[in-house]
């Protein structure tokens, strides 16, 4: 059933809002239950279509999986002997691959083709594949799947290339249960990866340094039952504060971790728009007109890659013009050409887009590239004069939880109609 979102632009968003729980989380904190040999609950999970695809991957498995959402999701891996997945579910998100380090934890056997998700560079796995050798498994790819297998997974040390997020994440979960201790140095060091170790360890898994880029993993062969509230989630935070600032609206957000949030506050601060703080809130306004900003992709706790689509997007009004440096993925601005047909005054050059503030962007036809490039064309058309239809509204119920429900909630003309 194809969809489109049409969004009415101009109207300043206004109240309060709640964030959901993190969609880079939850995709790895709920293939981990496969390395518990009790049932686990797993709380605070959005309802996306990540959660949902891992569901059915996890039933297939042969678990039992109760999921009631916006409540809880309880798993008992004790059924799962399987080892596979298969090519259509493999290809539904990024994060199958972390069903690698999850079932060679549990087994020492996997086999998972290679994963879908947005196409926005070429996202090796080699990283992934490093660690995993390093603790005696051998790998190989072919005919575009996966296999992994272990007599025995022996702890390492391995030395990341790349501070990569899902290198860290996928390794850790095999190391969890493997015989002896791993070292993970040049590990990633993002708030999901502090909250996935939090959730080992709640199992009675041994992870320290999470949040650091050298985590130790000694492995422990009983892991017991576990309950575990996801933290929220970073770049939906992000996404509402963007589109606070640039409908010049006034919202607060509750639920979210302001700390994680630093790179893109300190930037908001700078472009000149009001950003205040509490333990577990967040509250943006606008005054007056923004400053045009550069800023860098960096890893954590640079800014957010993820964060950089919608960010840019606010540029394309701001006053001045603005340098963005996209360092992480070669292929993160095509959402820019789509803003272009709104009006935006952007140069793209490799890695690096121009942006020339005007003083008005207008509502066009224009389609999603990927989740994040869809959260960039709804802040652009929230700030659009008249009206903006946006196609492959899918991608972005990937990784937010009915966001037209919390924009109209803060007084955005926002809907969703199916098209045929
Ligand atoms: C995770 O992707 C996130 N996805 C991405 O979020 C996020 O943009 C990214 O981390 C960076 O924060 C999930 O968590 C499911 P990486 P991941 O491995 O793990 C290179 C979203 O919008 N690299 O940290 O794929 C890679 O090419 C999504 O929610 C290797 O070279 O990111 C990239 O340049 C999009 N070899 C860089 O590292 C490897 O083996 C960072 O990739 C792995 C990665």
């Amino acid at each position: 059933m194809k969809e489109r979102m049409l969004i009415t632009g101009g109207n300043p968003l206004e109240g309060e809002v709640r964030v959901s729980g993190g969609k880079n989380t939850a995709v790895a904190v709920i293939p981990a239950v496969l390395l518990c040999d009790e049932p686990c609950t797993i709380e605070n999970l959005p309802d996306i279509e990540d959660v949902r695809a891992l569901v059915d991957i996890l039933r297939a498995l042969g678990a039992k999986v109760t999921y009631i959402p916006g409540e809880f999701m309880t798993i008992d891996p004790r059924p799962v002997e399987a080892f596979q997945i298969g090519y259509r579910d493999s290809q539904r998100l990024r994060a199958s691959y972390y069903l690698l380090g999850a079932l060679l934890g549990r087994c020492g056997h996997a086999e998972v083709y290679f994963p879908g998700g947005c196409e926005i560079g070429s996202r090796p796995i080699d990283q992934h594949l490093k660690g995993f050798n390093a603790l005696g498994v051998e790998t190989e790819t072919h005919g575009g799947r996966i296999t992994a297998m272990a007599k025995e997974l022996t702890g390492s040390d391995v030395f990341f290339d790349v501070a990569t997020v899902g290198g860290t994440i996928n390794v850790m979960l095999a190391a969890a249960k493997a015989k002896g201790t791993t070292i993970l140095y040049n590990a990633a060091k993002e708030p999901h990866i502090v909250d996935l170790a939090n959730f080992l360890n709640s199992m009675g898994a041994k992870v320290k340094g999470a949040g650091t880029d050298v985590i130790r993993i000694r492995g422990t062969q009983y892991l017991h039952g576990a309950t575990y509230a996801v933290i929220p989630d970073q770049i939906e935070t992000g996404t509402l504060m963007i589109a606070a600032a640039a409908t010049r609206g006034d919202v607060t957000i509750h639920g979210c971790i302001p700390q994680h949030m630093e790179a893109l506050t300190a930037k908001l601060l700078e472009m000149g728009v009001k950003v205040s703080d509490s333990d577990d809130a967040i509250r943006v306004r606008t005054l007056g007109g923004h400053r045009a900003v550069n800023f860098k992709t960096q890893v954590y706790p640079g800014f957010p890659t993820d964060l950089q689509q919608p960010m840019s997007a606010l540029l394309t009004t701001a006053r001045g013009t603005s340098i963005v440096q996209e360092t992480i993925f070669e292929q993160r601005l095509k959402h820019l050409d789509e803003i272009a047909r709104m009006g935006a005054r952007v140069r793209v050059a490799g890695r690096m887009a121009i942006i020339e503030g005007v003083p008005q962007l207008y509502g066009a036809p224009v389609t999603c590239t990927d989740l994040r490039a869809g959260a960039a064309l709804v802040v652009a058309g929230l700030m659009a004069k008249g009206v903006t239809e946006i196609y492959e509204p899918g991608y972005i119920d990937r990784g937010y939880e009915q966001i037209e429900v919390k924009l109209r909630s803060l007084g955005a003309d926002i809907r969703r109609e199916v098209i045929d």
